[in-house]
């Protein structure tokens, strides 16, 4: 079927924002009238998100096999572009998701050091060609990111998940990926400063978007 939807996704290392901007990303769509499909990866359906409570869970009883991450990554995401990304694409519907394959690139790749090779193949084979339309790239130096992480969990009494666990090198890798993949596609991944006021942030995002609404007008 002939997909007329775009394809929004947002990515960054922990403690970043996402959340907050995806809220003001997917408002500023439909107050331009758009249907906006608000998800995000791992996860978006229910058998997804068994999927992600999986790969997040810290119980350290059984390491999980970096293989085994990456696959479950893999097959999250068949998942969700199955029940909900394509089908809404299709339909005319904007999708904006929280994390996508580029944060397997930066997470399994840099972060797990997986060949990137490997990680294409699976993404040729899951993703059959489909790819953001425009990817945000929320980047800040990782002290920041990390002591806005820590304020979160001090708020919200949380326990780190297994990934908020990992080392400092670990997160260093993470954000190089990222900005690797941003540097290899300049046309579709912007890199945003997070490490400005909210409001900075945000009027970047809106004139991105808009720029972008207009281009594909
Ligand atoms: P979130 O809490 O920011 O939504 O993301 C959950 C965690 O999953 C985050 O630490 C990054 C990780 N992740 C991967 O390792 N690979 C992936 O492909 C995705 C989408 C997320």
């Amino acid at each position: 079927m002939q997909r007329r939807g775009r394809f929004i996704t947002l990515e960054g290392g922990e403690g970043v924002g996402k959340s907050t901007n995806l809220a003001l990303v997917a408002d500023h769509l439909e107050a331009r009238g758009l249907e906006v499909v608000r998800t995000r990866e791992p996860g978006g359906t229910p058998r997804a998100e068994a999927i992600r409570k999986l790969l997040l869970d810290p119980a350290a009883d059984e390491p999980l096999d970096d293989d085994a991450e990456l696959l479950l990554v893999f097959a999250a995401r068949a998942q969700h572009l199955a029940r909900v990304v394509r089908p809404a694409l299709e339909r005319g519907a904007w999708v904006v998701c929280d994390r996508f394959t580029d944060a397997t690139f930066a997470y399994q790749g840099g972060g797990r050091g997986i060949d990137t090779a490997r990680i294409a193949e699976l993404e040729a084979f899951v993703q059959r060609g489909l790819t953001p339309d425009l990817t945000l790239l929320l980047d800040m130096p990782m002290a920041a990111a990390q002591r806005r992480l820590e304020g979160r969990l001090d708020r919200d009494g949380g326990q780190r998940d297994r990934f908020e666990r990992e080392r400092a090198e670990f997160f260093d890798a993470v954000r190089r990926a990222y900005l690797e993949r941003a540097d290899e596609a300049p046309e579709r991944v912007y890199v945003v400063n997070a490490d400005q006021p909210l409001d900075a942030v945000q009027d970047e995002l809106k004139s991105l978007l808009d720029g972008c609404l207009e281009a594909w007008a």
